[in-house]
This record gives C-alpha cells, sequence and structure tokens, in this order.
C-alpha cells in the first residue's frame, strides 16, 4: 500500500475546493497566516442568531466568542487491547508528568480523556496545536505525539470527530461503507473498531470511498498506519456510487447491502471555524444552499445501499441546519417510514450537546429569511428551493429532529459538528417527485461547481493526467509457484487462505507480497470491472534474496498480526525483555548483535533455527489489565547474529513501551536550531507539519 503522499490537508469543502482551483502548486508562504485573520464576520452572527442556535443571548455569545479562539488538540489511542493499555498507563503515568507539568508555569496545562470515549482512550489537552510545536517546554509531548501517530499507535483526531463511528455500532463482521472517507480519519477509526476483539483476519471490511482521486492516496496512507487486509479505497462520486456484488457460497452472486454506513460530507466547514480561521473570510448563507443537494443525493445513496436493519450515520462539521436537519428531514420524508432516527444519547455519556433543531428559517446569499418557500422571492427560487425547509411544525413529531445531535464549540471546547443516526427498517423505494426536483438542483449546482466533468476542456485534460493510474491486482493462483517455498518454510497452516494474497504485477518478479481478508479479495475479483479501487491488501511478505535462507521472502512487519496465527512454532522466538532492548539500541546497523551476546534462552532457542526472517516475540504483564501487552516483530536468525526490523519511530515507539532509554531520540528542536545555527525554526516546523496527520 502507499504510491505516493499528497499534500493537502484541509478536508471542509471549500477551502478543499480552493486548493482544487489553483493551478499553481500551494506554497505556504502565500497564504495568509492565521494571525492577521480577522475572526468577524457580520452575516455569520446575524444569521445564527436568527437561527436560534443557542437557547440565551449570553450562551450565544459565548458560543461566539469560543468560535474566534483556536481549537485544542486531542488525540486517541488505538492499537491491540494490550499494547492500548500500556500505551494508556504511559499517557496517565508519564506524558502528563514528563511532558505537560514540566512547563513550570504556575498552572500546567490540563490534559484529560474524553469521558463519553470508551476506556480513556481518548485525550483532550487544553493546548493548541501551535502550542505544542512552537514551544520549547512541550518539545517531548511534541516528539511523542508525531512519533506514535506515525507508528500508528495514536491517531491526532478532533474530538467531535470520533463521534461519527462510535455511535454507527461497528461490530468485526460488519461490510462498512465509507462514503466521503478523505483524509480518513474516521476510516481509522472504523477500521480500529473492527478490529476490536483483537482477531487477525475480520470477517468483515471496510470500503473507503473519495470521489477526489488525490484524496484517496490520504487514505491509502491512514489505513496503511493500520495495517489491516480488510480495507478498500475506491475513487467514485458516492452519490452515484455503482452497486457492488459479492459471491455466495454457492457461486452465485448477489448485491452487497452494507452493514453500516458513514456518510461524513462534504460541507460549509463553519464548524471548523476554530481550526481554518480562513472561514471567517468567505462565510456566506449560499454555501449551505449550494450544498444542500449533493449531500441530500449522497445521504440517499447510502440508505439504497444499506441492509434493512443497518445503521447510517450523517455528519457534517457545519452548525447550518440547511446542510444538517433539513437534509435529514428531506430524506426521512422521502423514505415513506423505511428510515428512522436513533436515539444514540445513551452511548454518549457525559457529552453536552444540543438537541436537533425542529424548526428553522432558510435565508438567501442576502441575509433575506423566509418560513416557508411560497414566501421566497422569485429569484432566489432556484438557489433555495422546497426541500431545504422544516416539517409543517403539526407533524414534526414523527420526524424526531430533535434526536439529532449538536455540537457546539463553548459546550465542551471543541469544533462545532452535528451527527445524526438513521437506521433502515423496511426496503427503500425512490419516489418518483424527487427525480424533477433534483433535476432542477443539478441544473442549479452544476453552474456553480467544478466537479471534473464540468471543468473547460484544456482543464479537463490537465485534471486527467494528474489522476493516478494503478497498478492490477493479481491474486494468487492455487499452484501460486512461490507460495510452495513460503509454505514450507514459515510451516503456514493449511487453514491459511493463499488465494488472499496478492501482488501488483502480472508476470515478472514478485516484489512484495500483499494480503487481503477474503471478503476484500471477494470484493474486488468480483467487482474490478464497475469500481476503481485505488488501494488494498497489506504487505505480508517481503522479497530478500539472501544465500543462507532457503525461502526468498521475509516477513513485513505491516502484515504480521494478520498472518501471525498461520505460522508455524518453528519460525517463533520469545524475546526475553534484556534482548529485546539489546536488539532495539544497537547502535551499529552493519553489525547485529551477536547470539553469544544474548541470553541463554535465546541461545536455546535460535540452536536449530536456520538462517533468515522469524517472528519474535514479546509479552508483558500490564498494570490493571486482563489483556498483557503482546508485541510482534519481524527479525532476522543471522549465521551468528539475530536482528529486528524497525523502522525509526518503531524503535522508539517499542522502548517508550518498553520503559527503555529514548534520550538519543528526544531531540529538542529549539536546541538543535541553537546548536545548528539555523535562522529560526521554520524548517522543523515545515517538517513537523508535514508529518502531522489531519483529521
Ligand atoms: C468532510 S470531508 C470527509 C472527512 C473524512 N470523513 C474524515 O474523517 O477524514 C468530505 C470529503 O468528501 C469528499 N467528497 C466530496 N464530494 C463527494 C462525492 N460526491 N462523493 C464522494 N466523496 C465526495 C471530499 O473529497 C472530501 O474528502
Amino acid at each position: 500500500m502507499g504510491r505516493r503522499k499528497p499534500g493537502f490537508r484541509k478536508n471542509h469543502y471549500f477551502t478543499h475546493q480552493r486548493n482544487r482551483d489553483n493551478t499553481k502548486p500551494q506554497n505556504s508562504t502565500e497564504r495568509k497566516p492565521y494571525t492577521t485573520i480577522v475572526r468577524e464576520n457580520e452575516k455569520f452572527v446575524q444569521y445564527y442568531e436568527t437561527q436560534n442556535v443557542c437557547s440565551t443571548k449570553e450562551e450565544f455569545d459565548n458560543f461566539i466568542s469560543v468560535m474566534k479562539t483556536d481549537l485544542p488538540s486531542t488525540f486517541r489511542i488505538t492499537g491491540s487491547k494490550g499494547v492500548a493499555r500500556k500505551m494508556l498507563e504511559l499517557v496517565e503515568d508519564q506524558l502528563i508528568k514528563d511532558c505537560v507539568q514540566q512547563e513550570g508555569s504556575e498552572k500546567p496545562p490540563n490534559i484529560f480523556a474524553l469521558p463519553w470515549y470508551p476506556e480513556k482512550l481518548a485525550w483532550q489537552l487544553e493546548l493548541t496545536r501551535k502550542d505544542i510545536r512552537s514551544c520549547e517546554a512541550y518539545y517531548k509531548l511534541h516528539n511523542f505525539l508525531i512519533s506514535e501517530t506515525e507508528h500508528g499507535t495514536i491517531s491526532r483526531q478532533e474530538t467531535v470527530s470520533m463521534i461519527p463511528p462510535l455511535v454507527l455500532d461497528v461490530q468485526p463482521h460488519h461490510k462498512i461503507l465509507d462514503m466521503c472517507a478523505a483524509p480518513g480519519s474516521k476510516t481509522a477509526q472504523l477500521l480500529e473498531l473492527l478490529h476490536k476483539n483483537d482477531d487477525a483476519i475480520p470477517s468483515g471490511y471496510v470500503v473507503a470511498n473519495d470521489v477526489d482521486n488525490k484524496r484517496c492516496y490520504m487514505l491509502v496512507h491512514q489505513a496503511k498506519r493500520l495495517n489491516s487486509p480488510c480495507v478498500a479505497v475506491i475513487n467514485h462520486d458516492s452519490a452515484m456510487l455503482p452497486n457492488m456484488f459479492e459471491t455466495l457460497a454457492d457461486g452465485s452472486s448477489q448485491q452487497i447491502q452494507f452493514d453500516r454506513i458513514l456518510c461524513d460530507v462534504p460541507c460549509s466547514g463553519d464548524g471548523t471555524l476554530r481550526k481554518n480561521p480562513d472561514i471567517w473570510t468567505k462565510w456566506t448563507p449560499a454555501n449551505a444552499l449550494n450544498l444542500h443537494g449533493i449531500q441530500y443525493r449522497i445521504l440517499r445513496r447510502g440508505a439504497e445501499l444499506l441492509t434493512i436493519g443497518g445503521r447510517i450515520v450523517y455528519s457534517t462539521c457545519s452548525i447550518n441546519p440547511v446542510e444538517n436537519e433539513a437534509v435529514i428531514h428531506r430524506l426521512l420524508a422521502d423514505s415513506d417510514g423505511a428510515l428512522e432516527l436513533l436515539d444514540v444519547s445513551s452511548s454518549l455519556p457525559g457529552l453536552v450537546y444540543s438537541k436537533g433543531m425542529e424548526y428553522w428559517q432558510v435565508s438567501s446569499r442576502n441575509l433575506e429569511f423566509y418560513n416557508s418557500f411560497e414566501e421566497v422571492d422569485e429569484k432566489w427560487r432556484t438557489t433555495i428551493r422546497p426541500q431545504m425547509f422544516p416539517p409543517d411544525q403539526e407533524v414534526k413529531e414523527k420526524f424526531n429532529l430533535n434526536r439529532c445531535i449538536r455540537i457546539l464549540p463553548h459546550q465542551q471546547n471543541t469544533g462545532a459538528f452535528f451527527v445524526a443516526v438513521l437506521q433502515k427498517v423496511k426496503a427503500f423505494t425512490a419516489k418518483e417527485k424527487k427525480f424533477e426536483n433534483e433535476k432542477q438542483e443539478s441544473d442549479n449546482e452544476s453552474k456553480k461547481r467544478d466537479f471534473d466533468e464540468r471543468l473547460p476542456e484544456n482543464q479537463r485534460k490537465r485534471r486527467r493526467k494528474d489522476v493516478y493510474r494503478e497498478d492490477p491486482y493479481v491474486f494468487f493462483k492455487e499452484d501460486e509457484p512461490v507460495w510452495k517455498d513460503i509454505q514450507s518454510f514459515y510451516n503456514i497452516s493449511d487453514k491459511f487462505e493463499a488465494q488472499c494474497l496478492l501482488t501488483r504485477c502480472h508476470e515478472g518478479k514478485k516484489k512484495n507480497i500483499y494480503l487481503t481478508s477474503s471478503g476484500i479479495r471477494d470484493l474486488v475479483v468480483t467487482n474490478q470491472s464497475n469500481i476503481k479501487f485505488i488501494n488494498t491488501g497489506v504487505k505480508a511478505f517481503v522479497r530478500c534474496d539472501n544465500k543462507n535462507m532457503k525461502c526468498a521472502f521475509r516477513i513485513a512487519n505491516d502484515g504480521l498480526e494478520s498472518i501471525y496465527p498461520y505460522i508455524g512454532e518453528s519460525r517463533k522466538v520469545n524475546i526475553p525483555k534484556e534482548d529485546l532492548m539489546a536488539l532495539l539500541t544497537n547502535n551499529d546497523p552493519q553489525h547485529s548483535p551477536a547470539i553469544t551476546s544474548l541470553s541463554e534462552s535465546i541461545q536455546e532457542q535460535v540452536k536449530d533455527l536456520s538462517p533468515g526472517s522469524c517472528i519474535l516475540i514479546y509479552t508483558e504483564e500490564v498494570k490493571g489489565s486482563s489483556d498483557p501487552m503482546v508485541i510482534h516483530i519481524s527479525g532476522w536468525r543471522g549465521t551468528t547474529s539475530l536482528r529486528c526490523y524497525t523502522t525509526q519511530h518503531s524503535t522508539v515507539h517499542l522502548l517508550r513501551l518498553l520503559g527503555g532509554d529514548i534520550s538519543k531520540y528526544e531531540v529538542s528542536k529549539f536546541k538543535k536550531a541553537e546548536e545548528d545555527s539555523k535562522p529560526e525554526e521554520t524548517e522543523a516546523v515545515k517538517e513537523d507539519e508535514a508529518k502531522e496527520v489531519e483529521n
């Protein structure tokens, strides 16, 4: 996986469009620094005051003033149960002490676990990203966040963005569709939930889609950090997502109905004003009017692809009812009782939020507010549509719009967000009249928006060139020549489905071998002609033509957890802590530690182990947890030495878990800059920014 690392960082629609529109590469020096942006917009204030998004004037003033401040940093702890518990122990015992309170100020910044997130695995720091990046006292915290994010053990995701996957109630057997998935923080969370039982290969899977080809590669990068064989990245307009098919036990095929769907649609993003202050200068009520149609069509297509009894979560980072309750109301009205809003408040204990709005007004771009479509001035009737209005107040109860969740920034110092959870209770059939309305809407949108097919011919050619052509997905056949050697060298169980291994070339020497779950394999094989697959498969084996090893492939760390249970005991080595430390702290890349320098236990275990790839297993009890921390690392038994394959980030991560000395890696970029006599921090900051994963 992972063929390129794109540079986009924003995920709300208008900032994203701006990036797309710009023909020149974005140069950060051309951007207006956020500190100089005036965080004022009269229309914004007037619009939301009129919409009564807060219940009192005082609350509204508080809402506006918090909206003008920067966002605090947050992260989630991910990974297998044992490792996650150990990370939590480190965060509670060490991170807070060493990284935050050492600041030396009278009142250290607050850091706390989010009450509604299970098992204390999500944390909020009352420090902005900029505080952490630019203040020397926090360099250890910054290093921790960067290296553990890169390693995949934490995810730097905004608080409110963690909610949609949580309320989707994901189980490991679910077929999940993420309709608008890039850059992929929620996809990553969905995958973690799919793997929550620590099964090597869960039977469910995640199909992560985005219309934007380049942003699909951000998804690939995110998914790669989680090393799951259960995800496929695809590239379609989800309002017109083609049907997908699966093969049944008798060999026939049927259309896939997803168990869970996340519909985190493109939106005006005014809920992200704290993170993206440039929206202050661009905000108008027209943004929401322009997006309502596509939001509705994506949600409706999702509802069609959902199985009966399944859940779909609709979310936006917008405050505007036209993008939120209006879209939900429209679908509920169109679906004739096929969909119901669920009350999920009990699954988010301690979350402060406002109930969904049951009444709102629709406004023109000039802030003329209307209570019904009949009142709308003729000149606005192409942009303001009847479906944008609230339900008739006599029948509003039947829609339960108050079950929607609205989170405002002042409620718990977050961004603003909207979430609605829908369940499908019977088949969904589209109403005829809808299509007439949509034709009108599409016509309007086509004038305003610049989707690929609507670009001028000269730009279209350029965009097509940008699109990356994918290598094929070539799954192993039953008699795959290289498989025999691999299977016998690693003593792999017959239960392992070798047909789920794939390469990315039809001919020539196979370099990397990837693994998918059987569900993903079937999805790719069955739908390759109608679905544009961008990426799938976790790297399981890597070619290494070493004359001392009888097999041409070594085990890759990426896919190790998935293949581990199938590998015979003969190539597994239980490694004691001191030996693992010795391997991790070996400073000489040319000379791995000699076996004779390691413990007797290791010498005994590797005595009869032929040279080549092996798995090192480290186990440690975790305080207050019934799940021990178990770490598997790809290792190499040389003729006289032993080594482990780790990147620098994973070395730091492992040493941190083991309580080892990481001072050599704890570089303060401030000190380094001083020592190097380099001007200021600019390069270091740029590099750190590039490494930080957007949510
Ligand atoms: C709010 S962002 C999604 C954020 C993402 N769910 C996450 O958590 O990282 C909206 C995404 O929708 C994508 N998008 C816009 N229109 C789309 C469409 N018609 N079909 C599929 N994706 C679309 C955009 O490219 C953008 O990546």
